[in-house]
């Protein structure tokens, strides 16, 4: 394992912020929930995001899924044991950083991002909760910004970054590439499309959630075509990983399950993403569906998700992990 010295807070920023640009995309279980105003296009959607504009939604969206980041960082800690080095490639706000910092107490975590404000929220977040002296972060272009880091990693985590990247098969060579030797490379992939309601809403015809993933897929293939090298790849993540010359690859889903009742916070990260889609999408669901849509966000319908009994939260992510022969 390597153990450098704990990295300073803001020790490493660079200049490059190219990920501010004017845009409100967000992602949920690695898909996008809603266009903005960049200039990609499916559909006549666009497909830039500023990830900056989107910090309150990442971070309430990280700690609502934190049981699942919970489960997913204690498998992840059978198989690393007392790393000295944790980078979280393409951390956004820290929510899942800070994460880290807690479940390994020995380690120093490094955020690497291209958003120098999610940084600064992931920075002051470490502080907050009294990891300050072991939390740097780095900002920059991934995934050449990683050259920048001192120290090889021992434990290198992408969640949700890497579909991010136009060329994802180079990415995860350039992340093995800062492993140490026997490091463990893992990444945040796929899984399901969440699902709020129930099929059937009582009005409207059944199957709405279905039909917006089928308009966020399409988002998605055209948000990965428009990035800067875009290189389309089959998503065979084990394959991918044994490219980049590690070995053991594995894979594990894990589940958010909250069922209703709904809590607060549940229901509001429910009403922001539905209302997202309604902004990304409304144009170009039928004209039942968008009456349906707007009915479920209209806050003094009784049908509505901001008071009907039966809201819910479901959502299943994957992690692929590969190690670094010795
Ligand atoms: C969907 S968010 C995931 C944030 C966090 N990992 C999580 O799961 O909550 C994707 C993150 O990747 C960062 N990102 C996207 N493309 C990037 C690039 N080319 N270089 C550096 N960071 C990038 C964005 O700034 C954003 O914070």
């Amino acid at each position: 394992m390597a153990h450098p010295p704990h990295p300073t807070p803001h020790d490493r920023h660079t200049s490059d912020d190219r990920h501010t640009s004017d845009d409100r995309h967000t992602c949920d279980d690695g898909r996008p929930q809603g266009p903005g105003h960049g200039h990609g296009h499916a559909h006549g959607h666009d497909t830039d995001i500023d990830w900056a504009e989107m910090a309150p939604h990442l971070e309430a969206q990280a700690e609502l899924f934190t049981p699942l980041y919970e489960r997913a960082l204690s498998w992840l800690g059978k198989e690393v044991t007392e790393p000295g080095l944790i980078v979280d490639a393409g951390s956004g706000p820290g929510v899942v950083s800070t994460l880290f910092a807690e479940t390994f107490p020995g380690a120093r975590v490094m955020a690497v991002d291209g958003s120098a404000p999610l940084l600064e929220r992931a920075r002051q977040r470490a502080e907050r909760l009294g990891h300050g002296d072991r939390f740097g972060t780095l900002a920059g272009e991934l995934p050449g910004v990683l050259q920048q880091l001192d120290y090889p990693a021992d434990l290198l985590w992408a969640g949700r970054s890497l579909h991010h990247l136009g060329d994802q098969r180079a990415a995860l060579t350039a992340f093995a590439e800062r492993l140490a030797p026997g490091g463990t490379l893992a990444i945040m992939e796929g899984g399901l499309p969440s699902r709020f309601l129930p099929r059937d809403l009582g009005f409207g015809r059944p199957g709405l959630e279905a039909r917006l993933d089928a308009l966020q897929e399409e988002w998605f293939a055209q948000m990965r075509a428009d990035l800067p090298g875009s290189v389309d790849e089959a998503e065979d993540w084990a394959a991918l990983l044994g490219a980049a010359g590690l070995r053991h690859a594995r894979s594990r889903s894990f589940l958010l399950d909250l069922p209703a009742p709904a809590s607060d916070r549940a229901r509001s990260y429910v009403v922001a993403t539905l209302s997202r889609l309604r902004d990304g999408f409304g144009d170009s669901l039928d004209p039942g569906d968008r009456a349906t849509l707007d009915r479920l966000l209209d806050p003094q319908d009784e049908a509505g998700v901001h008071r009907r009994a039966d809201v819910f939260v479901l959502a299943a992510h994957t992690v692929h992990t590969a190690v670094k022969p010795v």
